[in-house]
C-alpha cells in the first residue's frame, strides 16, 4: 500500500518531527492524522487528544484469521538476560519449579528457554551435544521434566556457523537439528544470527522454518537477527516472532530505545506474527520498580512477547507482582492481536500510547519519559469509540477511576507509566 503524506488538522501543538511523524508515516496509508492540542501552557498539564482509533488501526492485522502457533504473543522465561552462559540442568529445573510456585505459569508464562551455551559440540553423527557437565541427563530428560510441570521447552541455536558465544551453529545442519530438537521435545527455538557473514537472512530463516515443519512437531521459531535485515517484511511468513532491535540492557534508556524501534513496525504484527523488542529485564536490578512497571506496560501495549529474564527462584515480591499482573498481561494477550501505537506527545517526554482490544475497549498508557513527575492527560473526545462517556480502570492500582466524558488525567511518576483500560459505556 502506498504511504500517503500525513496531514495534521486542527493542530495546536507542533508535533515533534521525529517519532510521531515516522509513526504516522508508517501507518499513514491507513489512518487519519491526529489532532493535538496543548492546554497547559507553561504549566505541567499536558492535554493530549487521542486519534479516531477505529480508523487508525483498521488495517493492522485486525481481520486476519489465525490458526496455528503463537496466536497471542509468546510468554515464558529465557536464561540469557540474567545468567548469560551460566546455564545448567539444575538452574532450569529450579526455574521451572519457581515459575509454577510463583504463579507465573498460571499467569501465562509457558516457554522455558535455554539460550546460548548449552551446546558444546557435534558428535560423529552430526548431532548437537549438550554440555555433559552442566546437563548430565541430556535435553530429552529436561524437556520431560518441564513438560511434566505443565510448561513448554525452548532452546537456542544460530543460523550461522557458530553461536554468538562460539558454540556450534546450525548452518548446513538445518534438517538434522530440527529433527533432533523435535525428538528431544522442543517446543520453541530461538535462532540467532552471529557468524552468518555472507548469508541471506530471509533465505536462511526460511530454510530452518521448513526444516522445523518437516520435523513433524509444532515448534515456535523465534527469529533473532536484531532487525538488521527488515525482518518485519519477511518475518510474518517465516517465524512467529522476530527481534526488531539489538540486545536490551537493564537500563531505562535501553528499554526506551527498544520501545521506539519496535513501535515503528506495528503494521507487521498480528496473531501468529509478533515484533520482538527483546526479553524483559524486570527484576534484574538495573531499573526502579516504576521503570519496570513502565517496561512491562509498554511491552503489553506493543503486544510484545513476554519472556521474563530474571532469576525467578529468588525474586522480590514487587517483581513477582509486576510480572504476574493479570490485568496487564490481558492487554498483551488480547486476542485481537493489534500492536498499540504512540498517538500523542506533548513535550516529547510525555506520551500517550494506545492499543485497541477485542471487546472495543482501549488500553491506554500515559508514559512519562522525563525525570520529574508530570500530569498527563488523555482526552477521550476522539478515541474513536462512538461514545459519550467511558469507564476507566487503572491496571496497576486495580481500581476503577470513574466514568468520564472528557479526559482522563493522572499524575505519572518520573520514568513511569499509568496504564488504564478505557471502556465505552454509553453509545451515541
Ligand atoms: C545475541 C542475542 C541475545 C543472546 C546472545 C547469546 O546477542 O541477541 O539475545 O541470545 O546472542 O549469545
Amino acid at each position: 500500500m502506498p504511504i500517503r503524506p500525513v496531514r495534521v488538522r486542527n493542530a495546536h501543538v507542533t508535533l515533534r518531527p521525529t517519532l510521531v511523524h515516522r509513526r504516522l508515516a508508517t501507518l499513514g496509508s491507513r489512518r487519519r492524522a491526529l489532532p493535538l492540542r496543548s492546554r497547559g501552557g507553561a504549566s505541567r498539564i499536558i492535554a493530549l487528544l487521542l486519534a479516531p482509533l477505529a480508523l487508525a488501526f483498521s488495517g493492522s492485522g485486525v481481520h486476519r484469521t489465525f490458526h496455528g502457533l503463537a496466536g497471542t504473543p509468546p510468554m515464558g522465561w529465557n536464561s540469557w538476560n540474567h545468567f548469560a552462559c551460566d546455564v545448567s540442568e539444575r538452574l532450569i529445573r529450579e526455574t521451572a519449579d519457581a515459575i509454577v510456585a510463583s504463579g507465573m505459569r498460571d499467569a501465562g508464562y509457558r516457554y522455558v528457554v535455554i539460550d546460548d551455551c548449552w551446546q558444546i559440540a557435534r558428535d560423529s553423527a552430526g548431532t548437537l551435544v549438550a554440555d555433559p557437565t552442566r546437563f548430565p541427563h541430556g535435553m530429552k530428560a529436561l524437556a520431560d521434566y518441564i513438560h511434566a510441570q505443565g510448561l513448554a521447552f525452548g532452546l537456542y541455536t544460530d543460523a550461522g556457523t557458530h553461536t554468538c558465544q562460539g558454540r556450534p551453529g546450525t548452518l548446513g545442519h538445518e534438517d538434522h537439528d530440527a529433527r533432533t530438537f523435535a525428538a528431544w521435545g522442543v517446543d520453541y527455538v530461538k535462532e540467532d544470527w552471529c557468524h552468518a557473514e555472507g548469508l541471506d537472512a530471509p533465505t536462511q530463516y526460511a530454510k530452518f522454518r521448513d526444516a522445523l515443519a518437516r520435523s513433524g512437531r509444532p515448534i515456535v521459531l523465534s527469529i533473532c537477527e536484531w532487525g538488521t535485515n527488515q525482518p518485519w517484511e519477511w518475518g510474518p511468513r517465516t517465524g512467529q516472532l522476530w527481534r526488531t532491535t539489538g540486545d536490551i540492557e537493564d537500563k531505562w534508556p535501553s528499554m526506551l530505545v527498544n520501545l521506539d524501534l519496535s513501535a515503528q513496525h506495528a503494521h507487521a504484527a498480528g496473531p501468529g506474527a509478533w515484533n520482538d523488542p527483546d526479553m524483559l529485564e524486570v527484576g534484574n536490578g538495573g531499573m526502579t520498580d516504576d521503570e519496570y512497571r513502565a517496561h512491562m506496560s509498554l511491552w503489553a501495549i506493543l503486544a510484545a512477547p513476554l519472556m521474563a529474564g530474571n532469576d525467578v527462584r529468588a525474586m522480590a515480591g514487587a517483581t513477582r507482582d509486576i510480572l504476574t499482573n493479570r490485568e496487564v498481561i490481558a492487554v498483551d494477550q488480547d486476542s485481537l492481536g493489534t500492536q498499540g501505537i504512540l498517538v500523542a506527545e506533548g513535550p516529547p517526554e510525555h506520551q500517550v500510547w494506545v492499543k485497541p482490544l477485542r471487546d472495543g475497549a482501549r488500553a491506554v498508557a500515559l508514559l512519562n519519559r522525563g525525570s520529574l513527575p508530570a500530569i498527563i492527560s488523555a482526552s477521550v473526545e476522539r478515541l474513536g469509540l462512538r461514545t459519550d462517556s467511558v469507564r476507566v480502570r487503572d491496571l496497576w492500582v486495580h481500581a476503577e477511576r470513574g466514568t468520564l466524558t472528557r479526559a482522563y488525567r493522572a499524575t505519572v511518576p518520573a520514568h513511569g507509566v499509568v496504564l488504564v483500560r478505557v471502556t465505552p459505556v454509553a453509545r451515541r
